[in-house]
This record gives structure tokens, C-alpha cells and sequence, in this order.
């Protein structure tokens, strides 16, 4: 039975939208191996620096650890029968290199390996493609004791991590992301330390981001020598784009900045070169760029990958000395992160970064809400109105930024299902398939069926 014949009264929601996406247009789903898998200490999986920074008191909500997760280790059968009754086109999972390389150099851990390979067979057996993200983040813990992304070698582990993995899945595999979001591993990672390893030396920052895209540049080629030759490797990039209330010249000059920030990454890989003021604004030193770098870091990708959740709106201060955010800004909702609904900003950074940087292909790899829902612990169904608007008006956005030129090729929502939000730990639920964590049951929310719902009315509209 597939879920639309379900008996429950559908989402009174419309699945019509006023803009047209274009035939063959991917529509998934997005998770992370730390944020799903479990099987933390199971089949070899050697620890990463998730694991030791959750297992660090007063680091994550209430103790939360990945430790079991969703357990999709051993439910992904189940799961991948979810996403494809779903209708969902592809999922975007990322690989846990410590479960592969349990050092993170050297030996490689058959049972790790051969996960994955189930994980990839059981999603093509139902027709759904799989897209693989390399790096979400986890880095193997012995890589940290050796200086983690502070030093330059572990960039060139990193590709040769790429490699195993290409020639693992690369017969089958045909999306690559080399990373997710480096502007979290830098910022949150070393410089704030609210996410793994933890650390707090802003001077490093820089360093980090540099190795981060180093390495990123190295596994190019390394992935595409052993991939298909149709195989498309990109790298996903966060943006929270900064906007400006007012045009007072601190105002602006903090919306500047922030845009400075937005391309810390985006710029190296374009146009090879770090932005003007870049590491000044964050406080951190100059990284030790080397001869050949920003070409390594700037060789042709197939596409960019977008996650976009939020934007940040900016103010003069009321004694007008500095700009400072407009929170709450008046009028706008907010989601339980306190992040911002926003989704023009969607339409607009698809649009800015197709006319700054004319990527050959954009695919927004996350775009989602956290909301408290609550299942009564017996219907199959959990109500979640808000999300259902969210998603709904965000993909409204992409199909205006596609009209206005962005060579939008699909879009993944976050996430498929609940899961172990990093700081946050179980306490944000981003899924638009509900999880009770006690029992693992999987709940359908009101918004996984109306997606599912505009899907296949997608699908009709091009098959007609
Ligand atoms: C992104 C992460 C993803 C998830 C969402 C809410 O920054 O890539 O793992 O936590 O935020």
C-alpha cells in the first residue's frame, strides 16, 4: 500500500504551487551518519570526535549522545522502504570515515565497508539515488589526537579517504559531496567550540577552513578518476544571508561583513582566492596558503550544494555606535532553533549565487524546520501544520529562484527523519517522519505526506 492511499484525512494543504519545476528535478531527503546511525562501538566502527565530544558532561542538551541514534545501522532496510513509499527520488546519507577507516589512515574495516554497500544496493533496489556525503563532520578521533584539521596531513588523509570510498561505491554512486558545511566545522568546531572536537582558539579558524577546502580539492580528482564518467561531485556550502533594516552606515557595514562571511568559502572555490578582510573580521590568523593551494582548491566542481535554513536581519544600535540583529524581528514566525522563517532568502541567495558564481548546477542539499511536535503515542499520524507551510513556501521560493535563472537541480529536505541534532541532541525535531526514540517507531507527519503528495503530482504534471 503505498502511503497516499493512506485512510487518515490527507494534510488540508494543496500541493498545487504557482511555479513549475523543471522534468527529472531530484526531490530527497537528507540525514548524517552521526546523526542516525548508531552502532557507535559496533562492527569495528572505531570513535570519532563526535563521539568523545557528546560523551564530554555539559557539551550536548541533557547528556544526548549519537551513541544509538535512530539505529538506522540496523533499521536502514526498513528506512529505505520508508523513503521509497515516500516517493522520494533520492537520500542524501553521509559516510562515517571511522567506521571505514577506524584510524582514519591505514586499515580499512571491511564491515564498515560493506554497510554502506548494503545501504547503496537496498536504495538502488528501489529505485531511489543515493547521493554520498563524504564529511558530516565526524572526523575519526585519532585524526584529533594527531591535530585534526589544524594540520595540513589531514587533508591528504581525507583524499585518500575520498579514494577508498570512490572505488568502494563508485560503480554505484553517482553524487558526491566532498563536504558539508566547512563554515561549522571552522567556526562552531574550533573557534566557538560548540560543536566536536570542541575547541575554542579563534586563532586557528582560518587554518582549519584552509585544510578543510585543501582537502576538498585534493579529493577531486581522486573521486572522479574512480567514479563513472556521468558521476557529479560538488560540496555543500551553508549561507545565513545578512540584510539590512535600515541605511545607516554601521548597518551596513555589518551586512557587509556578514556577506564576507557568506563567501569564505564559495570564493576560494570559484574564483580562488579568500575575500578581502575575511580573516581580519573573525579574528583569526592568515592560514598558510602554499604555492599551488587556491588552484587545488579551485578545481571545477559539477555543482554547489546549498543548505539554507534562516537569514540574519541587521540594525543600527539605538546609540547608532554599531549593527547589531533585529531579533525578534517583527511580524516574522520563528522556528524552535529561533531561527527565522524566511523563504524569499532561499530565492534570493539561489539567484545571488547563480549571478556571482555561475555554478554549472545548484542543488539545495538541506532547507527545513525544527518544531515541537508531539505524537500521542498511538495514531499514525503527527500533526505538524507548521512545517508542512515551511516546506511549502521554501520550495515556492525555488521554483521562483529556477524561473529568475538558478540552475536549481534538486532539492533535499532536512531531514527524513528525527534525529540527534549535535548540541541540541534529541531535543529539535527536524524530521517530516516523526521518531520515538524509546520504541524507534517511525511516525508519519502531516508534512512527509503532503511532500509526498506534491511529488507525485510533480511527477504527473511532467508525465502528462
Ligand atoms: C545543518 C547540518 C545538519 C542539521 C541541520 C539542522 O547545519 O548540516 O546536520 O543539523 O543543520
Amino acid at each position: 500500500m503505498s502511503i497516499l492511499d493512506h485512510t487518515d484525512p490527507q494534510p488540508g494543504e494543496d500541493t498545487a504551487l504557482p511555479v513549475s519545476f523543471p522534468a527529472h528535478f531530484l526531490w530527497g531527503a537528507a540525514t548524517a551518519a552521526y546523526q542516525v546511525e548508531g552502532a557507535a562501538r559496533e562492527d569495528g566502527r572505531a570513535l570519532s570526535i563526535w563521539d568523545q565530544f557528546s560523551a564530554t558532561p555539559g557539551k550536548v542538551f541533557q547528556g544526548d549522545t549519537g551513541e544509538i541514534a535512530i539505529d538506522q545501522y540496523h533499521r536502514y532496510p526498513a528506512d529505505v522502504a520508508l523513503i521509497k513509499s515516500l516517493g522520494l527520488g533520492a537520500y542524501r546519507f553521509s559516510i562515517s570515515w571511522s567506521r571505514v577507516i577506524p584510524q582514519g589512515t591505514g586499515d580499512l574495516n571491511q564491515a564498515g565497508l560493506d554497510y554502506y554497500d548494503r545501504l547503496v544496493d537496498t536504495l538502488l533496489a528501489e529505485g531511489v539515488t543515493p547521493v554520498a556525503t563524504l564529511y558530516h563532520w565526524d572526523l575519526p578521533l585519532a585524526l584529533h589526537e594527531r591535530g585534526g584539521w589544524v594540520k595540513r596531513d589531514t587533508a591528504y588523509a581525507y583524499a585518500d579517504y575520498a579514494e577508498v570510498m570512490a572505488r568502494c561505491l563508485g560503480d554505484r554512486v553517482n553524487m558526491w559531496l566532498t563536504h558539508n558545511e566547512p563554515w561549522c566545522v571552522a567556526y562552531l568546531g574550533y573557534g566557538s567550540g560548540e560543536h566536536a572536537p570542541g575547541l575554542k582558539d579563534w586563532s586557528v579558524v582560518g587554518t582549519v577552513s584552509h585544510h578543510v577546502l585543501l582537502s576538498h580539492g585534493l579529493a577531486v580528482p581522486r573521486l572522479r578518476a574512480n567514479l563513472r564518467p556521468e558521476a557529479q561531485v560538488g560540496i555543500t556550502l551553508n549561507f545565513t544571508p545578512g540584510y539590512a533594516a535600515d541605511n545607516q552606515p554601521v548597518t551596513l557595514a555589518r551586512t557587509e561583513q556578514a556577506l564576507r562571511e557568506d563567501r569564505w568559502f564559495v570564493e576560494p572555490l570559484f574564483r580562488g582566492t579568500y575575500p578581502e578582510g575575511l580573516f581580519a573580521d573573525l579574528h583569526t590568523d592568515h592560514p598558510p596558503i602554499q604555492e599551488g593551494d587556491m588552484e587545488i582548491i579551485s578545481t571545477p566542481i559539477d555543482f554547489l550544494g546549498v543548505n539554507n535554513y534562516t537569514r540574519t536581519l541587521f540594525q543600527a544600535s539605538e546609540d547608532g555606535s554599531q549593527g547589531v540583529v533585529v531579533d525578534p524581528v517583527p511580524g516574522s514566525s520563528y522556528t524552535a532553533m529561533h531561527w527565522e522563517v524566511y523563504p524569499q532568502g532561499l530565492r534570493n541567495l539561489l539567484v545571488w549565487l547563480h549571478e556571482e558564481y555561475a555554478p554549472p548546477a545548484l542543488y539545495i542539499t538541506e532547507n527545513g524546520s525544527a518544531f515541537l511536535d508531539e505524537w500521542d503515542g498511538s495514531s499514525d499520524t503527527v500533526h505538524d501544520p507548521q512545517r508542512l507551510a515551511y516546506l511549502r513556501d521554501h520550495l515556492q521560493a525555488v521554483g521562483e529562484a529556477i524561473e529568475q535563472g538558478a540552475p536549481v537541480k534538486g532539492y533535499f529536505v532536512w531531514s527524513l527523519m528525527d534525529n540527534f541534532e549535535w548540541a541540541h541532541g534529541y531535543s529539535k525535531r527536524f524530521g517530516i517522519v516523526y521518531v520515538d526514540y524509546p520504541t524507534q517507531r517511525r511516525v508519519l507527519k502531516d508534512s512527509a505526506r503532503w511532500y509526498a503528495s506534491f511529488i507525485q503530482r510533480q511527477r504527473e504534471l511532467h508525465q502528462a
